[in-house]
This record gives structure tokens, sequence and C-alpha cells, in this order.
């Protein structure tokens, strides 16, 4: 049986990861929510922190919100954490603090959708389903050499028949992981290490010699570019922040007031419409700053930071905007590229 091959190489050779050494419905999902999107090796000292700070779903719901984006601040996708400590709220308030089993219940909690429900069913209370992510697709397309788009929906619903029928019944923890490791480990997605494979056996990807083919992929384009600005205000030693609208892009981190520039527009009046746009305020640019760029999933983005000066004695403290220090700057949640523009500013004033 090539699960039975599978689950003794597992027994053997699966990874050591902290989330496997206990056996907590709370780490498996803490666990998850930062898998999505993001390597073992960047979530394992993220996961560590967060465990130590919050070890339950009751410490995390009762943490202010900027606490738990602060915790994860650098990992991205911070809706993640946002979802998260929402969805620890209703399992303190509806749930008494257990994560609940169902499928129905599962899917309910903001964050969790069909995926996460299914590896929290699987890993965290054995029950026997399949979570498709992206190494048990490449595995299982390999194993029954399916040439076909694993993202349609129709083959999809095909891989999870096949999945299902060599799912070991009562232990879909350990198999599910077992396929996850053997992806990240051996059936990588190029120069896949067949001769360790303990499906080799029952591959038919190996046996028609497609595995390098396989899974069939869509070419891909480089995501776009788009351009932003931002103003760098400063009176005496504090500096201007503000915090983005809940729902957006980054939403609730911190950061230096600007934003997009709009077709045609230059930098320049750009970054003055958006001062005005935000906070009423009109500014002269003195000077730029090294621009700063990062690549999102969906687009590129090239930042131009600009010094600025202005009238800004009328502003004050708010829900959205605030003063900090340069050496305060560090214990408020942002976005990759303002806290590459935050390091700029303090090192601009060590020097
Ligand atoms: N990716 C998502 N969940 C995982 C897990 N439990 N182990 C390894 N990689 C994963």
């Amino acid at each position: 049986m090539p699960s039975e091959n599978l689950l003794t190489w597992y027994s053997e050779h699966g990874r050591d990861l902290p989330w496997r050494r206990i056996s907590d419905p709370y780490a498996v999902w803490v666990s998850e929510i930062m898998l999505q999107q993001t390597r073992v090796d960047t979530v394992h000292p993220y996961y560590k922190r967060f465990m130590a700070r919050f070890p339950n779903a009751a410490a995390l719901a009762e943490a202010p919100l900027e606490e738990v984006l602060l915790m994860w601040e650098g990992l991205g996708y911070y809706a993640r954490a946002r979802n998260l400590h929402r969805a620890a709220r209703i399992i303190v308030e509806r749930y008494d603090g257990q994560l609940p089993q169902s499928e129905q219940e599962l899917n309910a909690l903001p964050g969790i959708g069909r995926y996460t429900a299914d590896a929290l069913r699987a890993i965290a209370f054995d029950q026997n389903t399949l979570a498709l992510e992206g190494n048990l697709r490449r595995v299982l397309t390999r194993l029954f050499d399916l040439h076909l788009d694993p993202r349609r929906p129709e083959v999809e619903r095909e891989l999870r028949r096949r999945g299902m029928s060599i799912l070991p019944r009562g232990r879909a923890s350990e198999f599910n992981q077992a396929l996850m490791d053997l992806g990240a480990l051996i059936c990588t997605p190029r120069s896949p290490a067949c001769h360790a494979c303990p499906l080799a056996a029952d591959c038919l990807a190996l046996r028609n010699g497609t595995q390098e083919q396989l899974p069939f992929r869509q070419p891909k384009r480089p995501p776009p570019l788009r351009h932003a600005v931002a103003a760098v205000l400063h009176e005496n030693d504090n500096f201007l922040i503000t915090r983005r609208p809940e729902d957006g892009l980054l939403g609730g981190l911190w950061g230096f007031p600007g934003g997009f520039i709009e077709d045609g527009e230059s930098n320049r009046l750009a970054l003055i419409r958006v001062l005005k746009e935000q906070l009423g305020l009109k500014v002269d640019i003195i000077n730029p700053l090294p621009p700063l760029g990062h690549a999102y999933t969906h687009f590129r983005v090239n930042l131009q930071p600009f010094a600025c000066r202005g009238r800004l004695s009328g502003l004050r403290d708010r829900g959205d905007m605030r003063w900090v220090k340069a050496e305060d700057l560090d214990s408020v949640p942002m976005g990759r590229l303002d806290r590459m523009l935050a390091r700029v500013v303090e090192r601009t004033l060590h020097d």
C-alpha cells in the first residue's frame, strides 16, 4: 500500500516542527494561519514568539489588536492576524475557548476557508479529509500522472477523490503532514529526488517519465509595478505617522502619510494631493530621500519618500494619526516599506 510506505517514511524523515510536538488544536490553528502563503522556515521564530505570548485562544482574545499586529510584523498578509484575533474572541464567547471541530463551524470563523478547515479537521482532529495545498497537489498530480490544471474545480475534485482513495482511515493527521513533507523534501517542484521516494513504486508520473512536467503550469506574467510617495514630517523630535483604514491594504498598520500616484501625475504633485486629502495639510517638499522597493504578491511597489515641511502645529494625535519619537517607531506595527523608511529616518538622525 502506498500510504503504508509513506507513513513509515514520515516516522523516520518527517520534519521536527514546533507545532507537531504538542497536541493542541489552538497551536495547529496558529501554525496553519501563519503557514498560509509563508514558508516553514520563516514561520518558525514567529510561531514560537506568538505562542509564548498568546498560549491559548483566551490569551489571544484578551490582547489588544495592536499587540497582535506587532507580533505579526514582517510576516505579511496582516488580514490573517486581524482574523485570528477576531476568531479567538468568537471561540472564547461561543465555544468556551476551544476550537470547534465541525467543518461548518470552522468555516464560519474569520480567516478559515476550505483549506484551513480541512487542515484543522485532519491535523488537529484526525478526521478523514485532505488538506489540499501546493505540496499535496503536486505529489498527488504526479502519483496519478494527471496532466490537468489543478486549479480548475473539476480537477480539484478528481484530485481529492484520488487522494481520499489512499488515505488510511483514522490516520489523516500523519498522512496529510507526510504528504506535505514529501512535497517539501522529496517531490520538489524541480529535480524531485525520486530515488529516495517512498511512493516511487506506485508513482505513475515516474513510470511514464513525466514527473518534471507536472504539475501543469500556466505561464506567469510579472506583477505590475505601482508607484507611491510618502512624506517624512517632523516637529522637533517627533515624526508624524498615520494609521491605514482597517479594511484596505495593510489595514490597521501605521506608516508615513502618503499614497499611490495617479496616472500622469508627478511624484511631488501626488504627495501634495494625498496630504491634502488625508490630513487637510499643505506641505512644502524639501528634498527626496532614497527610493525604496518591495514586491507584494499581486504588485510591486516603488516608494519615493520626501522630507517635507508644513504647518504642523494644528495636527493633534487622534485614532488614525500620531506623533512619535524616532526611537519609538519600533513599537508601532508597520508594513514592510514603511518599516524600511523608518530605518532610513532613524539612521539619518544618528548620522
Ligand atoms: N504547511 C501547512 N501546514 C503544514 C504542516 N502542518 N506541516 C508542514 N507544512 C505545512
